[in-house]
């Protein structure tokens, strides 16, 4: 798999296979997903309580911002929806026309929403998904400051969307997959959405090399959109074997971890391997029904 910016690469070959039970990030126990979950609410609650002053995203006291794209010149774009929490711009990839239905998986404040409607202009409808109650008060507040009537928020767990079967033309995501316990059911609920020659386009962040276990662990870099990705290889199965279509990683983009964030779980002869041998990437990746 290449690494390129803006190019677009076709999955024609099926990546190596899932590695068994524990594989792909799924929780040991139902406690452990709960947990996972609550811990990622409370982060993004606070996130989300103090977005007037937020710099960073995903975690409290490290900046992600090295994750976010501009999207300061984007049609549609709201800043006070853009807490930047994102690592991609999954909009600029998804390819919505005018009058679709667009659901955006993690919609936190409402940015890509916002985008979206730009795209689907009045006739279409854009529903975003959030589990956090803060983020949902606050994308609404936007919308309404906004005076659009075909954009809404629906309080739910992407492992159990809240939305009829074929509700959307369109699914886009921003760097919420990773966050989530069950990334299989959440795969196949995207599916379950999404019309009949439907498609998404969903930005997220993925691993290629081993982790280091005190990264793995760490909670805080959970929330923060690392430790709970999981190798590309595996999350490139699971969309193939979730049945989707024509798959292809639209971007791919090397994030660079700040060496004070290496350096609080890693020795200096360990950052110097973990860089030799590791990658964390932002990837759009889009997919078919
Ligand atoms: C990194 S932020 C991204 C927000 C938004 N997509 C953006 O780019 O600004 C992740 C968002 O996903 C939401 N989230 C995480 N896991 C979720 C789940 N299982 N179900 C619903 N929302 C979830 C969080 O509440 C948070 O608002």
């Amino acid at each position: 798999m290449k690494n390129e910016q803006n190019s677009f690469i076709p999955i024609n070959e099926k990546a190596s296979s899932c590695c068994g039970s524990d594989c792909c990030s799924e929780p040991t126990s139902p406690t452990d997903a709960q947990d996972l979950k609550a811990l990622v609410q409370d982060k993004y609650g606070a996130i989300a309580r103090r977005a007037a002053g937020a710099a960073a995203c995903c975690g409290d006291s490290m900046d992600y911002s090295i994750m976010a794209d501009e999207y300061g010149d984007l049609t549609g774009y709201a800043p006070d929806a853009d807490l930047k929490l994102g690592c991609g711009l999954p909009t600029e990839f998804a390819k919505i026309q005018p009058g679709q239905t667009v659901v955006d998986l993690g919609s936190g404040a409402g940015n890509d929403c916002f985008v979206a409607r730009a795209e689907t202009g009045p006739t279409g409808q854009v529903i975003g998904v959030d589990f956090t109650d803060d983020m949902l008060r606050k994308a609404r507040a936007n919308a309404l400051k906004m005076g659009y009537n075909n954009v809404s928020f629906v309080k739910g767990d992407i492992e159990n969307i809240p939305l009829p079967d074929a509700t959307a033309d369109v699914v886009v995501s921003n760097c919420v997959f990773n966050l989530v316990p069950d990334k299989r059911r959440a795969f196949a609920e995207t599916y379950r959405i999404l019309k009949p020659g439907g498609h998404f386009s969903i930005s997220d962040i993925v691993l290629e090399g081993d982790l280091p276990l005190a990264l793995q662990k760490d909670a805080e870099m959970y929330a923060g959109c690392v430790a709970g990705a999981i190798q590309m290889t595996d999350y490139l199965n699971l969309l193939q074997e979730t049945s989707f279509q024509h798959l292809t990683i639209q971007k791919k983009k090397p994030i660079v971890l700040p060496a004070e964030v290496l350096a609080r779980h890693l020795t200096p002869a360990g950052i110097a391997d973990f860089s030799n041998r590791f990658g964390i990437y932002s990837i759009t990746d889009y997919g078919e029904v």
